[in-house]
């Protein structure tokens, strides 16, 4: 046990568990893991999928880069140290919803091979469904929703991935979707129907 660890004394045991909480909301709980690139179309995805899922009964959450990064992240910036702590406190937030039975839906751009490690590890492999938003760089920066490709190509946002920062590819995704070749609705489909067998109670 590590000093900063031997007064501490977690309870638990005591509290009410992941088999309770899915009992109770008869469904059965698991992170939706969206990697990709700025742009590429995570949260427009997330959020089409949300709706579906509740349209079927299944109560989910969506924690989304863009928005955790102006609260409980918003000490964080774009280093590789810093997004990879900003990946392990949403892994962290994610294992407290998994044991409150509910599915959430991740979108970070999580753009390495390590950093999407570390999630799977503090998750749990079992639990951890891995769908690799792909859109190609050039179909991402004409795209450009937000305006950052433009200022990174000017050199006013440093480190952006896919510019001056990597984007390691997903090897062995749950699922992999390309956005810039299917509609939002074709995608939602697609993943319901890989999805529903493991979060149906
Ligand atoms: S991650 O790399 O740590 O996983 P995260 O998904 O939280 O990134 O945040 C990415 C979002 O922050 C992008 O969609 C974009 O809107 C914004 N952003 C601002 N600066 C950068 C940057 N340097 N690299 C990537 N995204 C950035």
């Amino acid at each position: 046990m590590t000093k900063k660890q031997e007064n501490i004394h977690p309870v638990f045991d005591r509290i009410l568990n992941r088999e309770d909480k899915q009992t109770f909301l008869k469904q059965k709980s698991k992170v939706l893991w969206f990697t990709g690139l700025s742009g590429s179309g995570k949260s427009t995805i997330a959020i089409a999928l949300e709706k579906k899922l509740q349209k079927k009964g299944f109560l989910t959450q969506i924690l989304d880069g863009d928005n955790v990064r102006t609260g409980i992240n918003n000490n964080l910036g774009f280093s590789n140290q810093d997004r990879t702590e900003n990946i392990r406190r949403i892994a962290e937030i994610s294992k407290l919803f998994l044991d409150c039975g509910v599915i959430t839906l991740n979108s970070f751009v999580s753009p390495t091979i390590k950093i999407r490690e570390l999630a799977k590890n503090i998750i749990g492999e079992n639990d951890f469904l891995e769908i690799y938003v792909n859109a190609p760089l050039e179909v991402c920066e004409q795209r450009d929703v937000k305006g950052l490709y433009k200022k990174a190509r000017k050199g006013e946002i440093k480190d952006f991935t896919g510019i001056d920062a990597p984007f390691e590819e997903s090897k062995n995704p749950f699922i992999e979707i390309r956005t810039d070749k299917s509609t939002v609705d074709q995608l939602v489909e697609e993943i319901y129907d890989k999805i529903k067998n493991l979060i149906s109670y």
